[in-house]
């Protein structure tokens, strides 16, 4: 897979370049407790961020509460949660829960959903979090360049009985594309990464800074929960030495195992819980790589080791996750329909529906649409639904990619299990909301259409999104 992008992509560019890092860890926002008494305020704005650290100047974002990520919002499974988000942006916005079963209304999806929240106006967000897990909450107004510019934040909802671990740590990777000043390059939008890769950048932060070191002790068990804020980029994580299991993936719990080859895929909006027992010896330091971009593999950062071991060895107590709340799907009585991703450069796609007219991929491409679903590329956010589901029915969803790139196909509202990938049953049947389908591969999801509204299903690419690979489903 190539990389098409105007600046070469090297996570170390910033640090080769310029004079030694500082390598004191970026403060944290203390998390915002929900309760349920209270609303939390989510506050959208432009500031500023140290993202690359040491003597470069911090760049200009646009950000939730002033800080990138914005603040971790933690309630307990069963909690309500009630946000008043303000927008002090100079454009409209939303707050999309991603992965979260939310009422269609509270959904965040413009014109679909609610009205886009005008600059100045607050819209309060409101509703029941039946499932614990790890999810994200961004905007979905002109979510390619607000996300893209900082807006996303990570959302834990907290079993009622955790696993016991020393430690709970949340990593949000996100993917800039930054100029030599340490600023945002604005070509948001443009059709050479619309029609490719989508924005994939040259710069990857953790919790919003290049990262250097991740400090553990010997015989620590973490939970680190990964969750992928890029517009675009996959990542493959390889913890060399280490022998992370996987725990959850898009916040639902599956069954403990070792990743397939021993990488940690995530696509875009995709979530990985893993349990890492840290095995090394004090003193010890690993690298932990991205893989993902066959050529463009870099350094995360390093694992490093203190002196002082905190026990002999890792606990073995139990890691397996209590199971969440979602219908089990009947595929006995299931309705199947085909969805078909098409377009982009080298998919072989001729022609295509756009707004009722049929048109050749030129004619496409200068209307900034490059990807279909089910042969039409959808502007906008509002649509008529290419699939209404009645109510509480299984549905089977095969999807095909019928295109040369990766997608990270999103459903809202629903989570589904991942039964089969090109025509074989999968190991784990996952439950996802975002599932990553790799060129020309098939996948059958299965869920029960329990929620009724209109619910976007896209590739969270968001060049691809924007440039048309969504459609609307409708459960009624
Ligand atoms: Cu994470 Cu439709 O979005
Ligand atoms: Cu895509």
């Amino acid at each position: 897979m190539t990389i098409r992008s105007s600046v070469p992509v090297s996570r170390r560019a910033f640090v080769l370049a310029g004079a030694a890092l500082s390598l004191a860890p970026g403060l944290a926002a203390a998390p915002l407790r929900a309760d349920d008494t209270r609303a939390l305020r989510l506050v959208a704005a432009r500031g500023r961020a140290s993202l690359v650290g040491g003597a470069h100047p911090e760049t200009a974002v646009w950000a939730y509460n002033g800080t990138v990520p914005g603040p971790e919002i933690r309630l307990r499974q069963g909690g309500r949660l009630r946000v008043v988000v303000e927008n002090k942006l100079d454009e409209e916005t939303t707050v999309h829960w991603h992965g979260l079963r939310v009422p269609n209304a509270m959904d965040g999806v413009p014109h679909l959903t609610q009205k886009p929240i005008a600059p100045g106006a607050s819209f309060t967000y409101e509703f029941d979090v039946p499932d614990a897990g790890t999810y994200w909450y961004h905007p979905h107004q002109r979510s390619f360049e607000q996300v893209g510019r900082g807006l996303y934040g990570p959302l834990i909802v907290e079993e009622r009985e955790p696993i016991a671990v020393d430690r709970d740590v949340t990593w949000v990777l996100d993917d800039w594309r930054l100029l030599a000043d340490a600023q945002i390059s604005d070509d948001f939008g443009n059709m050479m990464d619309a029609s490719h890769n989508g924005r994939v950048g040259n710069t990857v932060t953790i919790n919003g800074r290049i990262r250097e070191t991740f400090d553990v002790r010997s015989g620590e068990r973490i939970r680190l929960r990964l969750i992928n804020a890029a517009n675009a980029r996959t990542f493959a994580l390889d913890f060399n030495g280490h022998a992370p299991q996987v725990i959850a993936l898009d916040g639902q719990p599956v069954e403990p195992h070792a990743p397939a080859d021993g990488r940690i895929v995530l696509g875009a909006a995709m979530r990985v819980d893993l349990v890492v027992d840290m095995t090394g010896k004090p003193g010890a330091r690993f690298t932990v790589r991205d893989t993902f971009y066959r050529g463009l593999e870099y350094q995360l950062l390093d694992i490093v080791y203190g002196a002082e071991p905190l026990r002999g060895q890792p606990p073995e107590g139990p890691i397996a996750l209590a199971p969440n709340t979602m219908p089990e799907p009947d595929l006995k009585a299931a309705e199947r329909h085909e969805v078909a991703f098409g377009g982009g450069m080298m998919g072989g796609m001729m022609t295509a529906m756009m707004g009722g007219r049929r048109m050749d991929m030129r004619g496409l491409m200068q209307n900034g649409m490059a990807w279909t679903v089910n042969g039409v590329a959808a502007k906008g956010h509002v649509h008529d639904p290419f699939l209404t589901l009645a109510r509480g029915r299984t549905c089977v969803l095969a999807l095909h990619n019928d295109t040369a790139w990766h997608h990270p196909i999103h459903l809202h509202g629903h989570s589904f299990r991942v039964i089969r990938r090109n025509g074989a049953p999968t190991r784990y049947r996952e439950w996802q909301d975002t599932v990553l389908l790799n060129p020309r591969e098939r996948a059958e999801i299965a869920f029960v259409a329990d929620n009724p509204g209109d619910w976007m299903f896209h590739c969270h690419i968001l060049e691809h999104q924007a440039a048309g690979m969504m459609g609307v489903i409708r459960v009624a």
